[in-house]
């Protein structure tokens, strides 16, 4: 358990660099089980879910090694097939295991993750797709089997729903089964077509990863590749709704802007005007934000459901009304109670928020619900009068990398403490 002590209203100013997507790295790490040999792997960034993935390699038999931000992987030899319940329950995400183990092993047994802080997170479509690949899939008593004799087959696969878990696990498996598999509905996120580059760079023909549709030629065997992860557009996002929400102006780099489209366009909404230049991004906000019609969460190149929160936090000082529809999950609310403690205005009536703009909101004690929900407090912190205390309880670490550094950089007046201080 940790503590974020805030002095809030200071404008938010400078430049900071923006680390490597989280999102990214752990398909690629679980990925790196199925190229079979050395591996490495740059612009990873230290978070709480990295070290959580990085040890189940190692009970997978990995050599792993981390030097700055580059992760190194030897795959050459893989000793076990099963996850053990402890460093399954480390990070939900763990699931993404699943393709890999099984392709490269001929069989998997994890526990099944159940739901968490954001919803209930069922994995139907990961097992619907592994089963087409022609996997014996056995899940219950909250344990999932899978077995294949020999390779798996390469087939057609239409997801009932853009996952982007499902789509990277149907990739994983399929990069060394034996023909074509086809998948249709595809996520089209920016980290599947950075986990296809990684799987291409190991020897794998992989066509589509962004679109609909991709397209996997399967081949006998991958090896192991050298890769840089993306930038992480979540983090980007939540930098620039801190800064828009204090009156700032900061330029990000090591930034893909094209990954922000979305939300660049509620930005610019808002009144703040956004500058791209090359990787780097300048936002500079209004001294008040204007309130923003609607904001329906949506799978790529939609708004992210991971943007909600900090967005959310952002529009509760914007002149005027905003509208707010979470379509992905359905518990990704919880942080608002606690932002009503700032004096925010918000109203919840099941998938929808009406936030009220306020013209100022006053620090408060809040503690964080989950990981973009803990952001988007520390972001009402950030620009409210007085003093505010976040306690959170290791959420924050998974997705952001030192984050009271970053927002020092940027003029934010924040310092983490242990909770026993
Ligand atoms: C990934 C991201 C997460 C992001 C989410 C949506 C990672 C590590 N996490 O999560 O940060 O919020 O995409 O952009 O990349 N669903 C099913 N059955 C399934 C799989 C999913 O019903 O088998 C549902 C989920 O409950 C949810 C929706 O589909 O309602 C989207 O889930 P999905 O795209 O799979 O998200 P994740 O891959 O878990």
């Amino acid at each position: 358990m940790c503590k974020y002590v805030i002095e809030g209203a200071h404008r938010l100013y400078g430049s900071a660099e923006i680390h490597g997507a989280k999102n990214s790295a752990l398909p690629i790490l679980a990925a790196s089980i199925v190229c079979k040999g050395m591996n490495v792997i740059h612009n990873c960034p230290e978070l709480s879910d990295i070290d959580a993935t990085v040890n189940i390699l190692r009970h997978l038999g990995c050599t792993v090694r981390r030097e700055n931000d580059t992760v190194t992987v030897d795959s050459s030899v893989i000793t076990q097939n099963g996850i053990p319940d402890d460093l399954m329950r480390e990070m939900r995400s763990s699931v993404i295991f699943l393709g890999a183990i099984l392709s490269r092993t001929g069989e998997v047994t994890l526990s099944t993750p159940g739901g968490c802080e954001i919803g209930l997170r069922p994995i139907d479509i990961h097992l619907d797709g592994i089963e087409k690949l022609g996997a014996e899939v056995l899940s219950e008593y909250g344990l999932v089997k899978c077995r294949t004799n020999g390779r798996l087959h390469g087939t057609k696969i239409n997801l009932s729903f853009p996952s982007v878990g499902a789509t990277e696990n149907i990739m994983i498996a399929a990069a060394t089964a034996d023909g074509v598999t086809v998948i249709t509905n595809a996520a089209r996120e920016p980290e599947i077509s950075d986990l296809a580059d990684f799987l291409n760079r190991g020897g794998a023909r992989i066509a589509g990863a962004g679109e609909s549709t991709i397209v996997i030629e399967g081949v006998r065997e991958l090896t192991g590749a050298e890769h840089t992860v993306i930038p992480d557009r979540i983090v980007a996002a939540s930098y620039l709704a801190a800064a828009a929400c204090t009156g700032g102006s900061v330029e990000l780099s090591n930034v893909i802007p094209a990954h922000l489209e979305p939300v660049l366009n509620v930005f610019e909404e808002s009144g703040c005007r956004v500058d791209v230049n090359g990787r780097k991004l300048v936002l500079n906000a209004p001294n008040r934000l204007k309130n923003v019609k609607m904001i329906r969460t949506m799978p790529y190149p939609g708004f992210p459901t991971d943007i909600q929160a900090p967005v959310a936090s952002m529009l509760t000082l914007a002149r005027g009304t905003s509208l707010i529809v979470e379509t992905i999950f359905e518990s990704r609310y919880k942080y608002i109670g606690e932002l009503v403690r700032f004096g925010a205005k918000i109203n919840v009536d099941g998938r929808m928020a009406v936030i009220e703009g306020v013209p100022s909101l006053h620090g408060a004690s809040v503690v964080s619900p989950d990981l973009r929900g803990g952001m988007a407090l520390i972001i009402a912190g950030l620009a409210a009068e007085g003093t505010t205390v976040v306690e959170d309880d290791g959420h924050i670490d998974r997705g952001y990398e030192f984050p009271e550094r970053v927002l020092s950089k940027l003029n934010a007046k924040i310092k983490r403490t242990d909770q026993d201080d």
